[in-house]
């Protein structure tokens, strides 16, 4: 499959765009696993204007972890213009990713994000001004619709297909549900089997399982499938299901001390690429990856088998620093040996 002229190979899958989550650490390690591109979290057009330090930051991106897409969100033409042509001359994506998706009410409640599912002439004059602004392909992330009423989608991805973007990605759910119900695929579907529709479609929401990325591939006909927070915790779910739809099984490589030397990895460099921060040298602190990581790992589902885990995850939603996860970590292995 290919967006423009990049390669991602055969029934790619990649790495959601997550605010807190996707920073660079988190990326590298994940396209590592097997991830066949990686997204950026999202930033504000207008911050970026401003040239607030955390979001010159988040537009960073490494050689290594190409190809990546650096995603904006803003709720006017000129911003979102300027944005992305910041973004191309500092950080040279691979692509610019439009966010019309993100449900939060400080986003959409101000009309950015999923809130320009309200405003779909607007939505339309950013994609065409953005995609006319720079050379670096174009695309869009966003939603069914607004809410049950609204699911407009199908008509939708003609109209962003018509403004010149490359790929669209879809989130099977409304802003109304925000990460509530199931995802519904069958909307994705249709809008693969639109025979006007040429540009590849990524299909989003819920793919926890090897199982279920093969399915949206073989049942829904995506062109990618995008995995967003069954990666907590579990980098290597791109691996598992690399290898179930490469060869159909999962490598038995991936054992439980595999796995816990990844999160322990994790650790490392999750506070690695905090101490790297240049924006803030304040919040260049170990205590800053710490905070990145333990949220991963508390949602490790490796632990899920550990009877009143419970206790054990506040001890690593409290931890301050790498020795104190540490000790976490080894004490819930000899709970799982
Ligand atoms: C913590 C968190 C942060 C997110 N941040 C973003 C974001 O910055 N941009 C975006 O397009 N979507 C964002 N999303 C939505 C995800 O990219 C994805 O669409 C959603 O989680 C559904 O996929 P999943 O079921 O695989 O998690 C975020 C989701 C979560 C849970």
């Amino acid at each position: 499959m290919k967006i423009h002229d990049i390669d991602l190979g055969e029934r790619p899958v990649v790495l959601a765009p997550m605010e807190d989550v996707t920073d660079p650490a988190f990326r590298l390690l994940c396209k590592e696993f097997g991830a066949s591109m990686v997204y950026s979290e999202f930033v504000s057009a207008d911050a970026l204007i401003r040239s607030v330090n955390r979001s010159l930051q988040k537009i960073v991106v490494n050689d290594a972890e190409r190809p990546v897409a650096v995603q904006i969100y803003g709720r006017d033409v000129p911003s979102m213009v300027e944005a992305a042509q910041i973004i191309e001359r500092e950080s040279h994506p691979d692509v610019i990713d439009i966010n019309f998706g993100c449900p939060v009410k400080k986003v959409a409640g101000k009309g950015a994000g999923a809130g320009m599912l309200r405003n779909i002439p607007l939505m339309l004059e950013i994609t065409r001004a953005v995609v006319d602004a720079v050379k670096t392909p174009v695309t869009v992330k966003t939603r069914l619709g607004w809410d049950h009423e609204s699911k407009i989608i199908v008509e939708l991805a003609e109209q962003l297909q018509d403004c010149g973007i490359q790929a669209l990605t879809i989130h099977g759910r409304t802003r109304s549900q925000m990460y509530t119900g199931e995802a519904d695929w069958s909307y994705i579907g249709a809008v693969k089997a639109n025979p006007r529709m040429h540009i590849p479609i990524i299909g989003n929401g819920d793919i926890d399982s090897a199982e279920k990325a093969k399915e949206a591939f073989d049942r829904y006909r995506v062109d990618a499938v995008m995995v967003g927070r069954a990666s907590f915790g579990r980098p290597w779910i791109f691996k598992e299901i690399r290898d179930y739809l490469d060869k159909g099984t999962v490598s038995d490589e991936m054992t439980l001390e595999w796995k816990m030397d990844v999160l322990r990895r994790q650790i490392r460099e999750s506070v690695a690429c905090s101490l790297a921060r240049t924006d803030n040298p304040r919040k260049a602190t170990e205590l800053g990856g710490i905070m990145h990581v333990r949220r991963h790992l508390a949602n490790s589902p490796i632990f899920k088998g550990i009877p009143d885990f419970r206790k054990t995850r506040i001890q690593i939603l409290r931890a301050e620093t790498m020795d104190e996860l540490f000790a976490l970590l080894d004490q819930a292995e000899t709970l799982l040996v």
